[in-house]
């Protein structure tokens, strides 16, 4: 071979590299054509490399400064397509064997469902069953039929939001006692879980629409005993045998007399145990029973209304009832078990 047969050769290679660089599209291809094109033991270059042993020693220069350009241009071109194609190859989807895989987001149920299902267990053990009621109600359910005088500042309280000139979304769950009440005679042991609606806005502590808890227990001979006796066993249940319960007055136009019941918790936000209102209660009022067209004389029972939502917050030291809210998965996967 000639000086110049070889210096040709070394064109020719430089000249074919592109066409055969650009069929590679996946690794073990580039390895491939890596090899075909400048690898050291076999290959076109190496062949070339076998080929310049053979020229004059006066030629051998020349032909090593060609045969080192075509090296690394081809080897530069090579690198550049590699990198490209890589690149392309995450961008449009298009399997990247070297991309870690995609983390598996696990499911889990909502803090306030889980607290719900917690208390819906508590109770159902007592003797409760699981009672509905619609969202959408009317001003007798919602408010009259509960002995709410009309007019009532208290339906101002409640910040109702009004679908039409009778319909509302309910403020409260209590409309399911007067509902179970007409569905079904006594003795009745119900809890209501839904939601509810007011008209407020988003804000650390209050939110337009959020859950409640309803129950009721009405017999004959029922007494404000067997009120204490049941919230506080459940309180024993739900917070722990150590945690100090009390009673204390309250006001809520269905019941007479009103209570709030307070446990003693740590919210966790640094200020240890303290009393926190859990939940309304009180003996049903007489007007409520009469109302749902039960005998008052005979029947008598108590009912209780909390926030499944404040518990939730007060059990996990959660400062924003917004979090509730926002479906991000950072936050609920908190909660898987
Ligand atoms: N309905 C009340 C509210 O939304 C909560 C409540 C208080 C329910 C006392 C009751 C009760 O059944 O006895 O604020």
């Amino acid at each position: 071979m000639t000086l110049d047969e070889f210096l040709e050769a070394c064109r020719r290679l430089a000249d074919e590299a592109p066409a055969r660089i650009a069929l590679a599209a996946s690794p073990a291809e580039f390895a491939d054509v890596r090899t075909q094109l400048v690898g050291r033991k076999q290959g076109r270059l190496a062949d070339l490399m076998t080929q310049l042993a053979t020229l004059p020693p006066d030629a051998r220069r020349d032909a090593g400064r060609a045969i080192n350009d075509v090296k690394s241009t081809i080897e530069q071109l090579l690198d550049e397509r590699e990198a490209s194609v890589r690149a392309a190859t995450r961008a449009d989807g298009a399997l990247d064997l070297s991309m870690p895989s995609r983390r598996r987001w696990k499911g889990s149920l909502h803090p306030v469902t889980l607290v719900i299902d917690e208390i819906a267990e508590i109770f159902r053990e007592l003797g409760f069953t699981i009672a509905l009621g619609p969202e959408a109600e009317t001003e007798f359910y919602n408010f009259t039929a509960l002995n709410f005088p009309a007019d009532h500042p208290a339906m101002e309280l409640h910040d109702t939001l009004y679908l039409g000139e009778d319909t509302l979304l309910r403020t409260h769950t209590s409309p399911v006692q007067v509902r179970t009440l007409q569905q079904y005679a006594p003795p009745v042991r119900i809890l209501a879980p839904g939601n509810v609606y007011r008209r407020d806005f988003f804000d650390a502590t209050h939110a337009p629409s959020f859950m409640q808890l309803e129950g009721l227990a009405i017999d004959e001979g029922i007494s404000f005993v067997d009120l204490k006796a049941t919230l506080s066993e459940f309180a024993r249940r739900f917070y722990g045998s150590t945690r100090r319960v009390r009673f204390g007055p309250s006001y809520f136009p269905f019941v007479e007399p009103g209570a709030q019941m307070d446990v003693e918790v740590d919210l966790g936000d640094g200020k240890g145990v303290r009393w926190v209102e859990i939940l309304g209660c009180g003996m049903v009022h007489p007007n409520v029973l009469s109302a749902a067209g039960v005998d008052s004389e005979r029947y008598t029972g108590w009912a209780f209304g909390m926030g499944p939502a404040r518990i939730a917050m007060s059990r996990h030291g959660i400062p924003d009832i917004r979090v509730l809210y926002d479906s991000d998965v950072r936050f609920l996967e908190q909660f898987a078990r």
